[in-house]
């Protein structure tokens, strides 16, 4: 949710800074703007400041392609107070134009700041809360930018991650992290600073995640990290596992069409070194829990967001059935705000891609406040929630880029199937059924590149009902949250109405909603839900709605009885989400291209949501 780069070192500072926006693009995409320090023998006049409304394109074709400078800051923004334009654009300047800012998160009390800043005689230019800070740290300087900003973060409510310079300290930035995260790069001779690794990936794989309270003051050779206390920190430098070609889009026409087609890799990744055939149970030493501790566990909590908490709802059905603990998922977004029971032994997972998403966050530490353990699966390493939790299973997907999660999701389901194995085999299930549980595990990557080579008729059957504007999703068992999770997808990137329901409650209600012109896409389950599943199609062919159906392949009986069929490779009942969400990704893909959407930056949304 916005992005932030800031660079000093011996480059030309405007490549490096649209640059590094371009890669931050799908944190926010609706303006961008950068900020160039003057070199030193300038020092002292105002800073260059460009801002374009609209994607990076726009900001590259008004910034000159010899602009001086050296050391600069740059943000690309997804607005909350405020509408898009120029102004409202990041960086923001002081009234004097010596002092640069750029912000991720929301100031809470910028209104009283503002007004007390406005008695002072500062004018205001944007309508952002962000605008404050700029006039905040220029009150506060005296000839020491990072002193100016301590002072002035004193005064701040709410959440950020700051970069700032100033032209009369030339090559230094200063940034700040509260709740909005940060990320120091250290190269050769050259400093990063940005809101994600993916800017600062080309130029080095050194990393220091700043955590919240600390202030980083950088020069091209040196920072300096210190917290809230001013004590100075000696903060641990990390390597990034990610190589650069992760973050290209290789030969795809877009970030999502390569994530959804890189699945097989990716849940192959989740799997690797974490499938124990030899004991039929799975190895996951990120757990960080003693033998006695997973014993000890009772029931499962899921909190989580969007996509994530669709994984978590599979994830609590195979905890069920397969594990016979008690399980469930919450929207974090929900929990946080109610006054949530937390029972003695129970384990809760934080679930997030990026492990940034501010509702997970703060309701992960409301329930760290009530006494309980909880465990992250993230997909980023080194993210907020990853560090914040008791231990964890990190995901491995690589970078997903694209708005709309794929990769990151059927990771995530892996995580689940290795977990709910875990805790399976400590107690009632055997040895050998463990061993048959691995051996269907280890298929996966096979059973989901067989699905994906669906593609060109899920492309037809899209583009037959890319005129509609309503679609029913529908699904029973494990394959109702694969049913909420195809309509989010469809919903998404095509702007096209779906509602995800549990089959067995369509004629409680929606099936008023069917007609020839709305589409009911069914996944039929291969077990003892089979029939009813069929029973449900038959129905709303019977009131003239069109029916696409998503089965093994080989199913005569479905493929006879819907409009238009998508077989996909046979396999146990419960492994089918694995079969079933890539027909669905692809689908909301090719509807989204038949629209003529931007199938990576959907309208209104940014990929990691760090605000509530
Ligand atoms: O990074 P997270 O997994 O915590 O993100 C949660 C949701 O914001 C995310 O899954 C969102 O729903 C996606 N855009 C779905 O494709």
């Amino acid at each position: 949710m916005c992005g932030i780069v800031g660079y000093t070192g011996p480059r030309q500072v405007s490549r490096i800074l649209v640059e590094g926006l371009k890669r931050l693009e799908y944190r926010g995409y609706d303006s961008a703007g950068i900020a160039v320090q003057k070199d030193v023998a300038q020092a002292g006049e105002p800073i260059t400041l460009i801002k374009k409304t609209g994607k990076i394109a726009e900001l590259r074709k008004a910034v000159p392609k010899d602009l001086p400078g050296h050391c600069g800051i740059g943000h690309t923004r997804w607005a909350t107070h405020g509408v898009v334009n120029d102004v409202n654009a990041h960086p923001h300047l002081d009234g004097s134009g010596k002092i640069a800012i750029v912000h991720n998160g929301i100031i809470e009390n910028y209104v009283a700041l503002k007004e007390m800043l406005e008695k002072e005689g500062t004018v205001f230019r944007s309508d952002t809360d962000s605008e404050v800070i700029a006039h905040l740290i220029s009150y506060h300087y005296d000839g020491d930018l990072e002193l100016a900003v301590k002072a002035s973060l004193k005064h701040l409510k709410g959440t950020y991650g700051i970069a700032c310079i100033h032209a009369d300290e030339p090559g230094r930035i200063v940034g700040a992290r509260n709740g909005s995260p940060l990320v120091i790069g250290v190269g050769d001779g050259e400093m990063l600073l940005a809101s994600d690794v993916t800017a600062m990936l080309a130029h080095t794989k050194r990393v220091v995640y700043l955590n919240d309270g600390e202030v980083v003051s950088m020069l091209p050779h040196e920072f300096k990290v210190s917290d809230g206390d001013d004590r100075v920190l000696d903060p641990k430098i990390d390597h990034v596992a990610w190589e650069l070609g992760a973050i290209e889009k290789e030969g795809y026409s877009c970030y999502m069409e390569k994530e959804i087609f890189e699945q097989p890799d990716s849940i192959a990744r989740a799997l690797s070194g974490r499938m124990d055939f030899e004991y039929g149970s799975s190895k996951l030493g990120g757990l960080d829990l003693t033998k006695k501790e997973l014993h000890a566990i009772e029931r499962v909590r899921v909190i989580a967001a969007g996509t994530s908490w669709h994984a978590g709802l599979v994830g609590c059905q195979l905890m069920e059935s397969v594990a016979r603990l008690p399980a469930t998922a919450e929207l974090a977004s929900e929990l946080r705000y109610r006054n949530p029971v937390v029972e003695p032994n129970s384990v809760y997972f934080a679930v997030s891609q990026s492990g940034e998403t501010a509702d997970t966050l703060y309701a992960m530490r409301e329930i760290q406040r009530r006494g309980s353990t909880v465990l992250g699966i993230c997909n980023v390493v080194g993210s907020t929630i990853a560090r914040e939790s008791a231990g964890g299973v990190y995901v491995h997907s690589g970078p997903e880029i694209a708005v709309a999660s794929t990769k990151a999701f059927t990771s995530q389901l892996a995580a689940f199937y290795l977990l709910a194995l875990l805790f399976a085999r400590m107690h009632d299930m055997s040895h050998h059924e463990g061993v048959e549980f691995l051996g269907r595990l280890k298929d996966v990557p096979d059973l989901v590149r067989g699905a994906l080579a669906q593609r060109d008729t899920i492309q037809a059957i899209a583009k037959k009902y890319s005129h509609a504007k309503d679609f029913l999703f529908l699904g029973r068992g494990l394959l109702y949250p694969i049913a909420l999770e195809g309509a989010l997808k469809l919903k998404e990137i095509s702007y096209v109405h779906a509602e995800g329901y549990a089959s067995g409650e369509i004629k409680h209600g929606p099936i008023a909603l069917v007609s020839p012109d709305t589409p009911s896409l069914f996944l039929v389950p291969n077990d003892y839900l089979r029939e009813k599943t069929i029973s449900n199609m038959k129905e709303i062919k019977a009131r003239g709605g069109p029916v696409i159906a998503v089965a093994d392949e080989g199913d005569e009986l479905v493929a006879s009885i819907a409009d238009d069929y998508i077989p996909v490779p046979r396999t146990h009942a419960l492994f089918q989400p694995f079969t079933m969400v890539p027909p669905l990704q692809l689908f909301a893909y090719f509807i989204a291209l038949e629209l003529g959407r931007d199938v990576d930056q959907p309208r209104n949304l940014a990929k990691s949501v760090t605000v509530e």
